[in-house]
């Protein structure tokens, strides 16, 4: 996992003036952490949680937060926690799976991240999550990656042509390649002024029913997935499928301790 701190700083570099803002998206993440946790202030564990934009959103909405990202991309955050969150929201720079954080939480989410490294450091995070970092009845919010998409983009470029307007200052290309037998997508990118030093993340991709196994013995139970907007029993009906199928690369787990 040694690219992480360099993919996630690089990249960070690249887009953070555009990026590093609030937008739709945290508030939509907001909405969800109400949805699934319960109207009123949580204390809430973010990992991974890059620029801090949904953290902010999260304290802006009264909620205490805890948020840790390893990269360069800390900095936004430290930002925002300076900024208009009323003291509500601290940043650790640290790897999640070294930081030794006091106090349990009523929530721990993980947006856009969940995949990075094998299973069994996958099992070592949904663990830390159940035993040292949830209060019991808390629950946690994982994005995570969905292969039949992520399947259909393999072998999918890009070029992307700078916007400084909109803060994208870089001419990039992106090259996503889906290795089918151990279910891990490569998404690999380069500045067109530098193409010799390509940049990639790997990410491995779960179906929900391959998560409820990867879910086993960490003391976490999948109890709902939201997809495109819609929550199901991944047990019983399943009204997102056609999404989960063709259109949404992750979809929302929600675990509770068991
Ligand atoms: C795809 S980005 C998403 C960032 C943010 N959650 C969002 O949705 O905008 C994943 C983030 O997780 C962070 N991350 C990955 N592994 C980590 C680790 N072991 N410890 C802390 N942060 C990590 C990366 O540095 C990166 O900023």
């Amino acid at each position: 996992m040694d690219w992480v701190k360099t993919f996630y700083s690089a990249t960070g570099e690249w887009w953070g003036a555009a990026e590093a803002k609030i937008t739709d998206r945290d508030h939509d993440r907001v909405s969800l952490l109400r949805q699934h946790a319960g109207a009123g202030s949580m204390r809430v564990l973010e990992l991974g949680c890059g620029y801090g934009t949904t953290a902010a959103a999260l304290a802006a909405a009264g909620h205490v937060v805890t948020a840790v990202e390893v990269s360069d991309r800390a900095r936004h955050a430290v930002d925002f926690a300076r900024q208009a969150t009323h003291g509500r929201l601290s940043i650790v720079q640290e790897d999640f799976y070294a930081v030794r954080l006091p106090q349990p939480f009523d929530v721990v989410c993980y947006w856009d991240g969940f995949g990075v490294g094998t299973d069994a450091d996958q099992r070592r995070l949904l663990v830390r999550i159940s035993r040292e970092w949830l209060k019991p009845g808390g629950v946690a919010l994982i994005d995570v990656y969905n292969p039949f998409v992520w399947a259909r983009w393999d072998g999918d470029e890009e070029h992307k042509l700078p916007n400084p307007d909109l803060g994208y200052e870089h001419e990039l290309h992106e090259r996503t390649t889906f290795d089918p037998v151990a279910c891990v997508a490569t998404d690999t990118w380069w500045d067109a002024a530098d193409p010799a030093r390509k940049i990639s993340q790997t990410l491995r991709c779960y179906t929900p029913a391959d998560l409820a196994l990867l879910l086993d013995g960490t003391g976490l139970a999948l109890t709902a997935i939201t997809v495109a907007g819609r929550t199901f029993d991944p047990a019983t009906a399943q009204p997102g499928s056609s999404e989960l199928l063709h259109e949404q690369h992750q979809y929302l787990a929600v675990m509770r301790r068991l």
